[in-house]
């Protein structure tokens, strides 16, 4: 009984016929073309929206410190996926890595928790495109009703949840709505779009470093590491790591670089590259970007959904025209990471329904859209309701321990995968094993410790909740358990 919740799937066949829609596709990409998709999948609201978050409640100027300590981790990670992914070079990512590696049950976690992680992450993301929206539209002399501008929930540590008097967060749930329905209709155009919107979001990130330089007060970054309240986390070193923990959440994307394996021309050298690229590029940005937010205003003030319009803001009436193209760049920016991560919620929703551990429908694609339309459905639906009405910063810490958690299974799976099967071969391989795995896992897991106990509460019950349709729906409709059970009786 207990064995049979860690069946694995054989390594190579299975997958093939998996990953029907890369099916015959040519290698056409190269290490620049991942690194520009990196990008494009990084960069969004946690630089544009949570570094403002992070600097006013946990860390101050220190914040920069925070995206170093956050860097490190993702090249630990990012290592172990370029591993997987050049050896199974499938879709589902890591839900089906684990499913090679640890078997059913981890692997049903996993993709459990990426779920999660992407709908809230698509959530937070849409919520600060909102925070956006309004700001663009209130230099226009437009207000969104209150009771339409923002999440009816609010979330304070020590403080508790407590009602803001709105009803919904309106905009952002418009735009899952459309972006729900651009994915339903086909979106072949989304990676031609993602080159466009990388040129404006690196743009966007160069005006406000050549705009804001000079406007920079050096009395806001002192002290740079304010000190500590009395609690762990309210500033201080704690504060660098808690801040670091929220963070994370800019560097989520890196590995969408990952499930294109099957699509490079040489694995080996390019996915490593692309991985580390990408993540080299967005640690440099990031760090400067903070530098220059705290350093024109307090860190005491970015504590909202627009933080870099408070900065440009700051600078006075005659910077009008470019806040007012920074904002809509931004919001460009923003909805195609919502875009990109809800795609992603479809693929694993996708590759779970064919697994039967989900429902088959899940798994259906339309036979003239070619989508998956259930699987489109929930994820649009279940988006809207996380984004009308919870916070963003709630939203933000639950997707960073979600992904910490992901990773430090991803860079088990390396070591698992090294010790049982040691002859595969491996187009990349992580140096130093098991050190730099070990190394991801103790980071990733000391670094979820330094978020709330609120956030504990929530991955608990979210991963509560997966325990629950395991057990009474995916256990009875698995694939793999079926076929094994078929062969046991034979
Ligand atoms: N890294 C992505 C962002 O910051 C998820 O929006």
């Amino acid at each position: 009984m207990v064995k049979k919740l860690f069946l694995r799937k054989k390594l190579q066949a299975d997958f093939v016929e998996i990953d029907e829609e890369h099916h015959g596709l040519k290698r056409h990409l190269g290490w620049l073309q991942l690194i520009v998709i990196g990008i494009g999948a990084i960069i969004g609201a946690g630089i544009f929206v949570i570094t403002g978050t992070a600097a006013a409640l946990y860390s101050g100027p220190a914040v920069v410190l925070s995206f170093v300590v956050a860097s490190i981790i993702c090249v630990f990670a990012g290592l172990c996926y370029a591993e997987l992914s050049s050896l199974i070079p499938i879709a589902g990512g890591s839900y089906s890595y684990s499913y090679v590696a640890l078997g059913e049950l981890p692997a049903w976690i996993i993709g459990w928790s990426l779920t999660g992680q992407y709908l809230f992450s698509a959530s937070t993301v849409a919520s600060g495109w909102s925070g956006y929206l309004a700001s663009l539209l209130n230099d226009w002399g437009i207000q969104i009703p209150h009771q339409f501008g923002g999440a009816p929930l609010h979330y304070e540590i020590g403080m508790g949840w407590s009602l803001t008097g709105a009803y919904l967060n309106l905009p952002a749930v418009i735009l899952v709505l459309l972006i729900g329905f651009t994915m339903f209709l086909g979106i072949k155009a989304a990676a031609r779009l993602t080159n466009v919107m990388v040129v404006i979001k690196l743009a966007t990130i160069a005006l406000f470093i050549i705009i804001g330089i000079p406007h920079i007060d050096t009395a806001n970054w002192t002290p740079f590491i304010p000190p500590n309240l009395g609690h762990f986390g309210d500033f201080g070193v704690s504060g660098i790591f808690r801040a670091a923990g929220l963070v994370f959440f800019a560097y989520l994307g890196f590995d969408t670089v990952s499930t294109l394996a099957q699509d490079t021309k040489n694995p080996a050298k390019d996915l490593p590259r692309g991985i580390l690229g990408s993540l080299v590029i967005c640690t440099l940005a990031y760090i400067v970007v903070s530098a220059i937010l705290t350093g024109i205003v307090s860190y005491k003030i970015l504590n909202v959904a627009d933080p870099i319009a408070v900065a440009l803001n700051a600078m006075g009436p005659h910077y009008f025209w470019v806040v007012t193209i920074v904002k809509i760049a931004i919001l460009a920016g923003l909805a195609s990471v919502v875009l990109v991560q809800l795609l992603g919620q479809t693929r694993i929703f996708l590759a779970i329904g064919r697994d039967g551990l989900l429902p088959k429908t899940f798994a259906k694609i339309h036979s003239k859209l070619r989508t998956p339309v259930t699987a489109t459905l929930v994820t649009t639906i279940i988006a809207m309701i996380l984004t009308g009405i919870f916070p963003v910063e709630i939203l933000g810490q639950l997707v960073s321990m979600l992904t910490l958690f992901i990773f430090s299974i991803v860079c088990l799976g390396v070591w698992v995968l090294r010790k049982t099967h040691p002859e595969f071969e491996r187009p990349f391989k992580v140096p130093f094993v098991p050190w730099i795995p070990l190394a991801g896992i103790v980071c990733c897991v000391a670094q979820m410790t330094m978020l709330p106990l609120v956030t504990w509460v929530q991955i608990l019950s979210w991963l509560i909740v997966g325990f629950i349709i395991y057990f009474t729906f995916s256990i009875k409709n698995s694939k793999i358990r079926i076929e094994h059970t078929a062969a046991e009786d034979d």
